[in-house]
């Protein structure tokens, strides 16, 4: 059994999603360590109702940045942590912490990356700057987290018509189906199929 953490900042719904996949059996993994960055998210109550040890963890509440990245990798160490799994976490992932689980740090991204990515390019930012492009798909993209944001090696890519969507809420929820549906898929694929990284391509055998 994997033993992943997951960090989120928000309400947590790709989250509980991935729990219950774990519950059902779908995933073999164990979450064995939740991290936010927010005391008030929603995902945070989940994690601590379904008993998951679970932390805050920010700039804000450890100012000195050392310490902050200590504390990040003491948890995840003494938790014995192989994979991280980020879903709606909106704060940059230490450079250490990128060092030390080196593409073994999984982020979903609801658009078609390389565009609409990088710094600021979070939850609704994303689906208002897809919406006033005009462009008529978006999606879902589920990477590697590399010190740059939005930068890693894509693991799985799926494109959503958003031709009928009449605003970027109607995008949002459209994505967030898809989200649901693929990112477990694509956790499944990871822990349980070989593959190699070429570059930014992940190529499954
Ligand atoms: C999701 O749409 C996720 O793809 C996005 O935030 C939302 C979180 O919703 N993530 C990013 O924008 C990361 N750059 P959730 O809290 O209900 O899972």
């Amino acid at each position: 059994v994997i033993r992943i953490a997951c960090f989120a900042s928000g309400r947590g719904s790709n989250f509980r999603n991935i729990h219950h996949h774990i519950k059902e059996g779908y995933l073999s993994a164990r979450i064995v360590l939740f991290v936010t960055n927010n005391p008030s998210a929603p995902a945070l109550s989940y994690a601590v109702e379904q008993g998951i040890p679970s932390h805050v963890l920010s700039v804000k509440s450890i100012p000195d940045s050392r310490e902050y990245v200590n504390k990040m990798l003491g948890l995840l160490q003494s938790e014995e942590v192989e994979w991280i799994v980020l879903a709606g976490y909106m704060k940059k992932i230490p450079e250490a912490v990128v060092d030390a689980y080196r593409y073994r740090i999984v982020n979903i991204h609801p658009a078609l990356l390389p565009f609409f990515g990088g710094k600021g390019m979070y939850g609704m930012h994303v689906h208002e700057a897809v919406y006033q492009s005009g462009m008529q798909v978006s999606g879902v993209t589920v990477h590697f987290v590399t010190e740059e944001y939005d930068e890693g090696p894509i693991i799985y890519q799926e494109a959503v018509s958003i031709r009928e969507c009449r605003s970027p809420q109607e995008v949002a929820e459209k994505v967030l189906r898809v989200e649901h549906r693929v990112y477990p898929q694509a956790l499944k694929l990871l822990f349980e199929r070989p593959y190699r990284i070429e570059g930014k391509r992940v190529i499954f055998h």
